[in-house]
C-alpha cells in the first residue's frame, strides 16, 4: 500500500544497491560524516555554486540584516544584543551547532528563535519577534552563520533524554493521507526521486535555508510544515512543541555535519 503512495508521489523505482554504487567513488569532502551527508551533497551543481559564493547567494543579505539588528538597542532596557554578548563571532561561535538546548527554567527544549525571543523579552524587554518574519530571519540567520563549520552537537542524554525520545518517536511515525513517516522518504529512500527533487537526508546543518523556490530563507520549522503538507498530515505550529523535539532529533541524526547557515536549496 505504502509503495503506491510512494508511487503516487513520483519516487523512482531505482533499488538501494545500485544507488550505493552511483555514490561509493563521490568524494564529498566536509560535506559527509560517517555515513551522514548533507542536503548540498543532494543539490544540483548550479544551487551549490550560489551558496558557495557569498556574494550570489541572496540569504547573505538577512545575514546582514541580523548583524544591522544585533548592534541595535531596543526595549525598555536601552540594550541591544551587542551590549550582553559582544562580538557574535565569538560569543555565538558554538550556539548555532548546539541548539536546541534544555532550558532548565522551562523544564523543556529551546531552539535559537526561542532564546533570542527569551533575551528580547526578559533582558531587553523588548516585543518578542514574530516566528517567520523578516527580523527573526534575519537574527536566526546571522547568529547561526557564526557558527559555519562548527560539528553538529546537540545534547541528547541527561534531562534532553525524554524530549529526544518524542522527537524521535515524531520523526518515526506514519501520518497524514499517504501515510508515511519522516524517515519513509529521508532515511529510508535518500537518494531517489521524489517528483523533481531528489530526496536527501533531510539534515538541518544549513537551516534558516534559502529556497529558490521561497524566493527567502525559510525557517526549519517551515520546512517542517512543508514536508507535513505533502503528505497531508496536519501541520504543527511553528514553534511547537512537537517541532522543537523533533528539530532536536533531527539535529542529532546530523551529528558532526559542519553547520552551513545559509545554505541554498531548490
Ligand atoms: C542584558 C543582557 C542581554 C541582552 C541585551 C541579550 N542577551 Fe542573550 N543572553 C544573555 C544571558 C545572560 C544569556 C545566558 C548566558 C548563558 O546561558 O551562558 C543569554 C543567552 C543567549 C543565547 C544562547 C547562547 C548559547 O550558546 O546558549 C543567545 C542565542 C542569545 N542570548 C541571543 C541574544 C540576542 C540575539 C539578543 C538581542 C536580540 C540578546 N541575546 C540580548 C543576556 C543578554
Ligand atoms: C514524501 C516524502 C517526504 C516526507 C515524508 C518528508 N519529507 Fe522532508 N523533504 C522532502 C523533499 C522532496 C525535500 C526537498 C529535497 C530534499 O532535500 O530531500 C525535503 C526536504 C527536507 C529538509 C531540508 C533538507 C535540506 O538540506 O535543506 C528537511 C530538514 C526535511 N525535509 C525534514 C523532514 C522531516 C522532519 C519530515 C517528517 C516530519 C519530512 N521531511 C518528511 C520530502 C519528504
Amino acid at each position: 500500500m505504502r509503495n503506491l503512495y510512494i508511487a503516487a508521489l513520483g519516487v523512482a523505482a531505482m533499488t538501494v544497491t545500485s544507488i550505493g554504487t552511483v555514490f561509493a567513488a563521490e568524494d564529498y569532502g566536509k560535506y559527509q560524516v560517517e555515513d551522514r551527508r548533507s542536503g548540498y551533497t543532494y543539490a544540483a551543481k548550479e544551487t551549490q555554486a550560489i551558496q558557495d559564493d557569498n556574494f550570489e547567494n541572496p540569504a547573505m543579505l538577512w545575514v546582514d540584516d541580523g548583524s544591522v539588528l544585533w548592534e541595535q538597542a531596543e526595549g525598555e532596557v536601552g540594550k541591544a544584543c551587542a551590549s550582553c554578548h559582544e562580538d557574535a563571532a565569538d560569543s555565538m561561535k558554538m550556539t548555532g551547532a548546539e541548539y536546541p538546548k534544555h532550558n532548565p527554567k522551562l523544564g523543556k527544549m529551546q531552539n535559537l528563535e526561542q532564546r533570542i525571543n527569551q533575551c528580547r523579552t526578559e533582558n531587553m524587554k523588548a516585543k518578542p519577534f514574530k516566528y517567520e518574519s523578516a527580523e527573526m530571519l534575519g537574527m536566526t540567520t546571522f547568529v547561526r552563520h557564526q557558527s559555519n563549520g562548527q560539528a553538529m552537537s546537540v545534547k541528547v542524554d541527561g534531562e534532553v533524554a525524554p524530549f529526544f525520545k518524542k522527537g524521535e518517536a515524531f520523526y518515526n511515525q506514519r501520518r497524514g493521507q499517504l501515510d508515511m513517516s519522516c524517515k519513509n522518504c529521508h532515511g529510508d529512500n535518500s537518494g531517489n526521486m521524489a517528483r523533481a527533487n531528489m530526496l536527501s537526508e533531510g539534515q538541518s546543518n544549513g537551516f534558516p535555508t534559502y529556497r529558490l523556490k521561497w524566493q527567502k530563507p525559510g525557517s526549519i520549522h517551515r520546512r517542517f510544515r512543508g514536508c507535513n503538507k505533502n503528505i497531508r498530515a496536519k501541520p504543527f505550529g511553528y514553534g511547537s512543541e512537537e517541532y522543537v523535539n523533533l528539530e532536536l532529533y533531527v539535529a542529532w541524526r546530523g551529528r558532526g555535519l559542519p553547520v552551513e547557515t545559509p545554505a541554498v536549496r531548490n
